[in-house]
């Protein structure tokens, strides 16, 4: 299966919705297998793990994925800190070094562009675990699934994005996605400031989503499919006055369920969250962000690393 990827996957760009479909099911059989016959799959593989930005989710579940598979991991968080790239190695040198050792190179790292350059100069895959203000492909096929087990379809779907639509990744990555499949209409609601560039939303539509900017809650529209939260990021900010002031202009709280969610909206977010979506939220039925969007992206991870790795 391995040869329906081309070796990496740093952008969704490739990702035809049919693979994006056979990724899922991979994932649901995987969720249904027993422990013990999954850890046949990636026996003797190796990957390595590094994240040049912070992570809890991303980081911890490649790892429980390759290891629930039966694989093994070279895991460096900071390597700016703890790699010899704290004695100026480059990302190029590095990304030879570890090829020598390991099966697959797993990366999140704060300058977009990165990932690419790592996968550029060597022969195994390499998989983007979020760069920069980039992509986050891994996180849009998790986030895609989670609307697919709900909504049983990727198309005509009428959803919401909130936060930083500017900066966020996610954002990014989720918007291309959804771009792939018919007749997705997205509404953008986040403050001027933070609005996605006249460039992405260009990208985007030329793609075939329909966008539709709207500046208060009181004008999100009734029975969205779902509502994709995400928080203000403190570290794209030069002045943290400037952030200060922006991070909490829209919050999730109860109240806005209550006026404006669907019965069947799923309320979503990527975490971490830092005040943006209010706790009472948390057990609403609806709300997916501490359980099952979670596990989902843990079941992904091991899909495609099932779909790159095993031969
Ligand atoms: N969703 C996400 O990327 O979370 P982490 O930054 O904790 O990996």
């Amino acid at each position: 299966m391995s040869n329906l990827f081309q070796n990496d996957l740093y952008t969704l760009d490739s990702l035809k919705p049919s693979l994006i479909y056979l990724i899922f099911k991979q994932a649901e059989s995987l969720r249904k297998s027993s422990p013990t016959s999954l850890l046949k799959i990636l026996r003797g593989k190796l990957a390595a793990l590094l994240f040049y930005e912070p992570s809890s989710r991303t980081f911890s579940s490649f790892s429980s994925a390759m290891k629930r598979l039966g694989g093994q991991t070279i895991e460096y968080q900071n390597p700016l800190q703890t790699s010899s790239a704290v004695k100026g190695e480059t990302i190029e040198d590095s990304a030879i070094v570890f090829s020598n050792y390991v099966d697959a190179i797993i990366v999140r790292h704060p300058e977009t562009g990165t990932v690419k350059r790592m996968a550029d100069i060597v022969s195994i895959p390499v998989i983007n675990a979020g760069d920069g203000i980039g992509e986050h492909p891994t996180q849009a096929l998790l986030d895609l699934y989670t609307i697919w087990r709900k909504h049983k379809s990727l198309d005509n779907l009428k959803g919401l994005m909130a936060g930083d639509l500017k900066n966020g990744r996610t954002i990014h990555s989720l918007l291309k996605g959804l771009s792939k499949f018919k007749s997705n209409t997205v509404y953008l609601l986040s403050p001027k400031e933070l609005k996605l560039s006249e460039k992405d939303k260009k990208e985007y539509r030329d793609q075939g989503v329909t966008l539709i900017e709207i500046t208060s809650s009181s004008e999100i529209p009734a029975d969205c499919h779902y509502w994709y939260w995400t928080r203000v990021q403190k570290e794209r900010f030069d002045d943290v006055k400037e952030y200060e002031k922006l991070k909490l202009r829209f919050i999730l709280n109860k109240k806005l369920v209550n006026e404006k969610a669907g019965e069947k909206t799923l309320l979503m977010h990527p975490l971490p969250r830092v005040g943006e979506i209010a706790v009472d939220v948390d057990s609403d039925p609806r709300a997916t962000y501490l359980d099952e969007q979670l596990k989902n992206g843990m079941y992904i991870r091991m899909a495609l690393l099932k779909m790159i790795l095993s031969k």
